[in-house]
């Protein structure tokens, strides 16, 4: 069998608080696989963001074990992208050194990864706004500057926690068009996470739904929708459907409550 890109085996998450310990997972058990794009949707505090500290190595399990490429995480992992929900440019750098921070720091021929940073600005329609600093900018703008930020290295997983959260919901629904097709162009592995069904349908192969605090997997959903995934996949009969089929896992666990006519 091949090896799984990222590997959650019977993850636990405790954190020791004052007022006792916090349950934040609870035997969480994921492959990811080469190439292959995960949403993960769930309610606040179920452990989302708690998975990707874990999977880069910034946190670790209470108990169970998390490998990247076959091996297991016990350090920083560094050949890996991540975007966060805010981007984190940095104000003084302009957008082509705001990409090239990690090259950078990691001491790396600069000439090599300019001619990269450019294809990457290219392919998310930011050709021109090199030298551009990031007060210039829209919000969705410095998002995709945070993403060929992540790109850059051309790391083979991608983990984005709420990328977009901060957007507006036109911004937003532009950006998960394009977010589909630098996929489709890198077949990245990625983790997604979102509180937006829609999104996590529209973008996955397959969503993981999670329950409350402590967090698990209520299900995996496969969504075999065809590609490429456009605005209009979202009027179809099967995405209707697959979105309707998450919030009944919602509705299930008590995440949304169903409302009866009196
Ligand atoms: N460093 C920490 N110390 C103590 N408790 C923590 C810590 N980090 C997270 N928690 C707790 O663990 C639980 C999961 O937190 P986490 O941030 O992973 O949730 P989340 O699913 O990302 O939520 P959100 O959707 O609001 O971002 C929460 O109850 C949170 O209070
Ligand atoms: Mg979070």
């Amino acid at each position: 069998m091949m090896t799984a890109t990222l590997d959650f085996k019977h993850v636990n998450k405790s954190y020791g608080t004052a007022s006792g310990p916090i349950e934040a997972l609870r035997d969480f058990n994921l492959e990811v696989g080469d190439g292959e794009f995960i949403s993960i949707v769930g309610p606040s505090g179920c452990g989302k963001s708690t998975l990707m500290s874990m999977a880069s190595g910034l946190a670790f399990p209470s108990s169970g074990s998390i490998s990247v490429k076959g091996e297991r995480v016990t350090q920083p992992v560094t050949d890996l992208g991540i975007v966060f929900q805010t981007d984190v440019l940095l104000d003084w750098r302009n957008v082509l050194d705001n990409i090239l921070i990690q090259p950078e720091m990691r001491g790396l021929d600069r000439r090599a990864y300019e001619t990269r940073a450019r294809e990457l600005l290219k392919m998310v329609g930011l050709e021109g706004f090199e030298k551009k600093y990031p007060y210039e900018l829209s919000g969705g703008m410095r998002q995709r500057v945070s993403i060929c930020r992540a790109l850059i290295h051309e790391p083979p997983l991608l983990l984005m926690d709420e990328p977009f959260g901060a957007l507006d919901a036109l911004t937003r629904e532009q950006m998960v068009i394009e977010l589909h097709q630098i996929w489709l162009k890198t077949r990245k592995s990625v983790i997604f996470i979102t509180h937006d069904i829609q999104e996590a349908v529209l973008l996955a192969d397959r969503v993981v739904v999670m329950s409350p605090r402590p967090g698990r997997i209520a299900e995996i959903i496969e969504t075999h929708l065809p590609h490429p995934r456009r605005p209009a996949t979202m009027e179809t009969p099967r995405f209707v459907s697959l979105v309707a089929q998450v919030r009944h896992v919602f509705e299930k666990h008590g995440v949304l409550k169903v409302y009866d006519p009196e």
